[in-house]
């Protein structure tokens, strides 16, 4: 991946009910993104429809992803799916530690251990990161360090430049309270200067910042431009096509 390009996924959670929606879906996003336009565009369908969507992309310039992974390789464990199963499949990215995971109890320990088998499998991990709430004392910045900290116990300089982190603040998921451009742009900075501190400068140059939480096509450009980061990672607008590809749109 070049590293001036942004990335733009669209997870797409428990949605949509049929199948046949799901590949309406993916043939629409497929069609409107154009094999010379930039960014990165990828789509993270449940996992019951992964393959007939990565058939309808797979001709596109549309990537595939998934929106959780197990902790294990193989084996006994009932309703998981692994990370060599997801690549088998054409799978490139894997949403990790989405806020909605961490809310039925997915922990630090999980997220880690999720994001190391995907490496090992040659996916991209996009680890979910982000804050509850806001207060005055400032105190969130405090969340987000926790969440990189644990990262950085388990990755070298080399395995951090491979994964992708996605800021999610979780007052702004699905709720239309979006980040301003200043919150996310003053983000940016505190997450590359605790990776600095946590690394180098020069790797917590190369690490792949997304914003995500209420993106729409009105408030992706400003967001974009002035909120430092490098894509975005977009729930309820990546379910119809229209709006999704305006998004990747704004972007360029
Ligand atoms: P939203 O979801 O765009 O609907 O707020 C974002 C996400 O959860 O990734």
């Amino acid at each position: 991946m070049k590293a001036n390009i942004p990335l733009i996924v669209g997870n797409w959670k428990l949605n949509p009910a049929t199948l046949k929606d799901a590949t309406v879906l993916a043939s629409g996003v497929a069609r409107r993104h154009k094999k010379t336009d930039a960014p990165y565009v990828a789509v993270a369908p449940p996992f019951p429809f992964l393959t007939e969507v990565e058939k309808k992309i797979s001709k596109s310039t549309v990537a595939l992803a998934t929106q959780d992974v197990s902790t294990e390789p193989l084996g006994a464990f009932t309703g998981e799916v692994s990370a060599a199963q997801l690549r088998n499949i054409g799978a490139v990215y894997v949403i990790i530690g989405h806020s909605e995971r961490r809310a039925l109890g997915e922990t630090n320990e999980q997220v880690t251990k999720k994001v190391l088998i995907a490496l090992k499998n040659k996916l991209v991990p996009i680890v979910c990161i982000g804050e509850k709430e806001r207060d005055e004392q400032a105190a969130f910045f405090g969340v987000i360090e926790q969440q990189l900290r644990a990262l950085a116990k388990v990755l070298d300089s080399k395995a951090i430049k491979k994964i992708v982190i996605a800021y999610e603040p979780i007052w702004a998921i699905g709720t239309g309270k979006t980040a301003t451009p200043a919150d996310v742009k003053e983000m940016q900075l505190f997450i590359e200067s605790t990776l600095t501190k946590l690394y180098d400068r020069t790797t917590a140059g190369k690490v792949r910042l997304l914003y995500g939480g209420s993106v729409k096509p009105h408030n992706a450009k400003e967001l974009h431009e002035e909120g430092g980061m490098n894509g975005f990672l977009v729930g309820g607008a990546s379910l119809k096509a229209e709006d999704f590809i305006a998004i990747t749109k704004a972007t360029v």
